[in-house]
């Protein structure tokens, strides 16, 4: 059955989240703490591993019953059964979206056009497994019976972000196998891998959903011309596997069926790291943790779909996103990990969300009289506070933001984790509370400064606060929590594109960009070809042409 399709600001709930918004926007966090008592308690949620505090928010509880009522209007609760039974709910392709089924235990039953889709994700469970097995015991030889020794990922987007983030975070875990990514079309970005590999001991890891992606099909095809330079065509086998919906494609490529590992069109490339997509994944980190990662996310799975929406993690974490957005009209959102495993977690969130979300068509075919959509940034703290933490505190701006720490260190450095936490807490107090004059002034008084000076310097070290954040407090980065986090956010965009009434999985956004390139590479490559662009085009290629 299709989703419904409700103009969110018609419902009852978003006027009275419209009223409710005018009379607090202007309270300040400072003293809606000083007059709650019980606040922090009230706006906290406790699940499992995760400590997950939500009260430095511009919302009293108010605000989440209202937000509530929002999407009990819109039928979250009869999406969220669309979503994870598999409803075509990627209605514009006419998919179901169905990540959550990759990651279910293997007595789950979940179907797809009458067939239970269980059983084949666990035969490619397996086929991932035992060849993890052999790559990693060094029973896999390449050609010239040498083990294996560098494993390179050639994708894009969601083909090369989430194994890559994943890969990159959990290195802590890593095996002796070294892991690349291979994503950009600039063959500069190739043959910097390349250079250092040799041929005998690496696994090229070919991974594109549709096997069409102009940037995964010229490196693929220019790795393969660099390793036929030193060994023969019958070693591609050996060193040459591919994931894919693809197979035909595959094959013409000249991999052998047997080192194909298939995915299925109802998982969203953004989505998809838990697929065969994640190939890459187990290899670096060994099969179990790629068993233990998708267990934590399907733990997630569970919350998200069993727990009241006012305790439930990703559900008011987008709630969240949609009162900032639609009512404080923010643009952009922050994710700030106080850990420098999670370096790549933004940008793959970007994809995830962004090229979700970006929208401005509703499900019913009308273009929006709302925002949607919200741009996502972020680089780990405290690396970040030197950087642009200026703007958050003091801009123009407001900007949401979510600090991810843990409790516990990896490597265990009492004092470093001391240092870095306390900055993490000491970021989003400072956030909230800012600094009045008077803190300001009685600051100023210990420095020896004329009132003059004083006056002067005033305003501009005076911090307004009021600036809200979730923070989110994990017990330790493990392939299992990880997992969770990740499903945290995806089902934090299936939320967001129900409130927002838009289709949350095409992008067809993307095509347009892709559909000129190839036109104009044809000029680039064939000197007759005269195509008609504007004047600004027109010079950029003249000028590149002549200058090449
Ligand atoms: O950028 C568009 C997109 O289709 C993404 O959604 C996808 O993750 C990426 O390209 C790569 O696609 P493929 O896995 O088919 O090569």
């Amino acid at each position: 059955m299709a989703l419904k399709a409700t103009n969110p600001t018609t419902t009852k709930a978003w006027k009275q989240l419209q009223a409710h918004f005018e009379s607090i926007a202007s309270q300040h966090l400072k003293d809606v703490f000083s007059s709650d008592a019980e606040r922090a308690n009230k706006l906290t949620v406790q699940w499992e591993d995760f400590y997950v505090d939500f009260s430095k928010n511009r919302i009293t509880t108010e605000t989440i019953d209202l937000l509530v009522a929002l999407a009990n209007e819109l039928d979250l609760k009869g999406a969220i059964s669309k979503y994870f039974e598999g409803d075509v709910i990627n209605a514009t392709e006419g998919r179901a979206v169905l990540h959550t089924a990759l990651r279910a235990p293997k007595d789950a039953a979940v179907f797809v056009d009458g067939e239970n889709v269980i059983p084949e994700i666990y035969e490619v469970k397996q086929k991932i497994e035992a060849f993890t097995n052999s790559v990693v015991s060094g029973k896999h030889k390449g050609f010239t019976g040498k083990a294996i020794t560098d494993v390179v990922n050639i994708g894009i987007g969601g083909s090369d972000l989430g194994p890559a983030m994943v890969v990159d975070s959990l290195q802590y875990y890593k095996n002796h196998l070294n892991t690349h990514f291979v994503s950009n079309v600039d063959g500069d970005h190739y043959q910097e891998v390349i250079k250092t590999l040799n041929p005998e001991t690496t696994l090229f890891v070919i991974v594109s959903k549709t096997f069409t992606t102009q940037e995964t099909l010229s490196n693929a095809n220019s790795i393969r011309a660099w390793f036929l330079k030193s060994l023969p065509q019958e070693a591609v086998s050996k060193h040459f596997v591919a994931v894919s919906t693809n197979i035909k494609s595959v094959k013409a490529f000249g991999i052998d069926e047997a080192n194909i590992f298939p995915m299925k069109d109802w998982v969203g490339g953004r989505f998809s790291l838990w697929s065969a997509v994640g190939l890459s994944i187990s290899l670096a980190l060994g099969y179990k943790h790629f068993e233990s990662l998708l267990e934590g996310a399907h733990q997630m799975d569970e919350h998200f779909k069993t727990t009241d929406f006012n305790q439930n993690i990703p559900v008011i974490s987008a709630l969240l996103t949609v009162w900032y957005n639609n009512f404080f009209n923010a643009e952009s959102e922050a994710i700030i990990p106080y850990t420098q495993y999670l370096n790549q977690f933004a940008t793959y969130l970007q994809q995830g969300i962004m090229e979700s979300n970006g929208k401005s068509v509703d499900r019913n075919g009308n273009k929006v009289n709302y925002q949607t959509g919200t741009i996502i940034w972020g680089e780990p703290g405290t690396n970040s506070q030197h950087a642009f933490f200026q703007l958050i505190h003091q801009g123009t701006k407001l900007i949401p933001t979510d600090f991810i720490g843990y409790v516990e260190s990896l490597h265990g450095n009492k004092d470093h984790h001391n240092k870095l936490m306390s900055n993490y807490f000491a970021q989003t107090e400072a956030l909230m509370n800012g600094k009045t004059e008077e803190e300001v002034l009685s600051e100023l008084k210990g420095q020896s400064l004329s009132q003059e000076e004083m006056s002067k310097l005033l305003p501009f070290k005076v911090f307004e606060g009021n600036k809200p954040t979730t923070s989110l407090l994990i017990q330790k980065l493990t392939p299992k929590s990880l997992g969770k986090l990740i499903a945290m956010y995806e089902h934090k965009i299936f939320v967001q594109g129900i409130v927002w009434n838009i289709y949350s999985y095409d992008q067809f956004g993307v095509e347009l960009g892709k559909q000129l390139a190839k036109s104009i590479l044809n000029e680039l490559t064939d000197v007759s070809t005269d195509a008609n662009h504007d004047a600004s085009t027109q010079n950029l290629l003249a000028f590149y042409k002549k200058n090449c």
